[in-house]
């Protein structure tokens, strides 16, 4: 993670920020469309999934500049996605949903640069969360299949 991908994926997070619900509309429709079984990990209000898609963002942003200090955090984030009945399989789909998102959305001003920086910030919240997940016992983890 260099100096200039942080700075490209806070400038593309100030974009999103401007046009957040219209990419949150996008976001969930493409997620529930890459995997449909994850409609039911949500609540049935869509106007609070919104505020979840900006939580995410907002969680990866602020974590850029202290990656090492905010481990605990996101491997704790990670704990708490086994309780929410998210399994490690879908860390792909999220991440794949959330750069079609930022494709669209931002169009254009969504840059190779941008998609490559994002990806890779992307791709360490989720091992890191992943790896959370795993120190989970089994038991813990809610889920029926
Ligand atoms: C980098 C990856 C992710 C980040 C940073 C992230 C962030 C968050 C945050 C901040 C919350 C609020 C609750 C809390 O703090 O415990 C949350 C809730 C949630 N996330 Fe994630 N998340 C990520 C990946 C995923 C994935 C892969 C899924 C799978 C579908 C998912 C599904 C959910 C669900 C279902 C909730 C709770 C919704 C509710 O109860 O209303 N998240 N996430």
């Amino acid at each position: 993670m260099t100096g200039t991908q942080i700075t490209l994926v806070k400038a593309s997070f100030k974009k999103i920020e401007l046009v957040e619900e219209e990419a949150a509309v996008l976001f969930y429709a493409r997620l529930f469309e890459l995997d449909p079984t994850l409609r039911r990990l949500f609540k049935e209000d869509m106007s609070e999934q919104r505020f979840k898609l900006m939580q995410m963002l907002e969680f990866a942003v602020q974590g850029l500049e202290n990656l090492e200090e905010l481990v605990p955090a996101v491997r704790a984030l990670g704990a708490r996605h086994v309780g929410y009945g998210v399994r490690q399989e879908h860390y792909e789909t999220v991440g794949s949903a959330l750069l079609w998102t930022f494709g669209h959305a931002l169009g254009e001003e969504f840059t190779a640069e941008m998609k490559e920086a994002w990806t890779a910030v992307y791709n360490l919240l989720a091992k890191t969360m992943q790896d959370g997940a795993s120190q989970v016992p089994e038991k813990a983890s809610g889920g029926s299949t």
